[in-house]
């Protein structure tokens, strides 16, 4: 009998459109289990504003307590429209402090054939988009200091040594790792003291990596760059507000926020996989939510904390394959099929079945 690798996989799936996406990253992980050397044993660990509701918490201690006992976690998206903003949402924020989670990992791959749906003509796509974005998950705005009070608010913005070393560290590595050769900070230094701590430290770490060009650039101008020729950027380093703001940004040039992934990852620890998008009141409940971002974000949690770059690989050929053919509405092609939630799914799973078993 072939010794399987056991991995324990909590699953949050979370409001609106989550869990609908959440299912078929879920198809994905039973035909990786199907076809290869992997046991997974998926738990439920509920979070959100639904469990909000029912519990007063939205992240109840037994679903953490699951969370920290598992391999990895694959979070669907959470937020009620019904509730007070943050009410839900501070469970991500809840994870990714108390888990230390400080790497946010986000790959934004154009694949060639949705070249026409991306928003940009053809000369500012160049010769393509195929950007990791490593963002700063643990600290400066979102940790939770400050006050809210009826005639003033604040936020601190507070930003350590360590924290800045330890991910401008991290985005040299996956830069060395992916063979590119330039990593971007992304700052604003021209205004804010966090940043300047921030590239000051990004300078001293690139003396490490004399293989490696760096740039520096503000913030706001990047968010110019990133339409005016996102294929001038390879590894891109950003704190987490700037991070969030820059990745949905550049999930829209990829074909839709719903095509993008993210790995929330202490390297060696249990990490959180997540597509980038939110729980969608617009559409949810309707079928028809693209689940490609929580699938890539299953292709994210094999190759980060499984190590198993393969199966990643063919995760990554399966949704091309897939795209060949099917398309959810918000990426569709008049000469394609348009699929539900589930069918998407299917398509991608019948690919990887096929690939897995060759
Ligand atoms: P959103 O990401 O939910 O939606 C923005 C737009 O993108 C909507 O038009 C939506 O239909 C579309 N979209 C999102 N996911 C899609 C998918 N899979 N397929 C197709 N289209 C998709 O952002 P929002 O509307 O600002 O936020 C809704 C709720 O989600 C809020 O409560 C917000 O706080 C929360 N939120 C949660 C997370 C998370 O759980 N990680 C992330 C972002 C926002
Ligand atoms: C994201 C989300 C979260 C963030 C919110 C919901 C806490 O927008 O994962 O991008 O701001 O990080
Ligand atoms: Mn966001």
């Amino acid at each position: 009998m072939v010794h399987k690798m056991k991995k324990i996989i909590s699953v949050t799936k979370g409001d609106g459109c989550g869990p609908e996406v959440v299912n078929e990253g879920i198809k994905v992980l039973n035909t990786i289990e199907e076809y290869s050397d992997y046991d997974f044993e998926l738990i439920e660990a509920p979070a959100g504003g639904e469990v909000w509701k029912k519990f007063g918490t939205n992240l109840p201690d037994k679903s953490f307590q699951t969370i920290k006992d598992s391999d990895a976690l694959l979070f669907g998206a959470i937020g009620l429209p019904d509730l007070q903003p943050g009410v839900a949402e501070s469970a991500i924020l809840k994870l990714r402090q108390g888990l230390d989670l400080y790497v946010n990992l986000r790959p934004v791959k154009l694949y060639d054939n949705l070249r026409e749906i991306c928003p940009l003509k053809d000369k500012f796509i160049g010769d393509g988009i195929d950007i990791t974005f490593v963002r700063e998950n643990t600290e400066r705005i979102y940790k939770n200091i400050g006050k809210l009070e009826d005639d003033s608010a604040e936020n601190v913005m507070l930003y350590s040594r360590k924290g800045c070393e330890r991910i401008i560290k991290h985005a040299f590595e996956i830069a060395k790792r992916k063979g590119h050769n330039k990593v971007t900070s992304v700052d604003k230094a021209n205004i804010l003291k966090p940043s300047q701590l921030w590239r000051k430290i990004f300078h001293e770490i690139h003396k490490d990596y004399p293989d490696l060009d760096t740039e520096d650039i503000y913030v706001d101008a990047f968010c110019q760059w990133l339409i005016r020729a996102p294929f001038k950027f390879q590894t891109v380093v950003t704190g987490n507000m700037f991070g969030d703001i820059i990745s949905d940004e550049a999930a829209f040039l990829i074909g839709s926020l719903g095509m993008a992934s993210s790995g929330n990852i202490h390297p060696g620890k249990v990490s959180m996989y997540e597509p980038i998008h939110g729980s969608a009141p617009d559409i949810a409940g309707k079928g028809i939510a693209n689940p490609i971002g929580t699938i890539l974000s299953v292709k994210l949690m094999m190759e980060e904390s499984f190590n198993s770059l393969d199966i990643g690989n063919e995760i990554d050929k399966a949704v091309e394959a897939a795209l060949h053919e099917g398309r959810t509405v918000d990426i569709k092609s008049k000469n394609l099929k348009t699929l539900s939630t589930i069918e998407m799914g299917d398509l991608i799973a019948i690919k990887l079945k096929s690939s897995l078993k060759a």
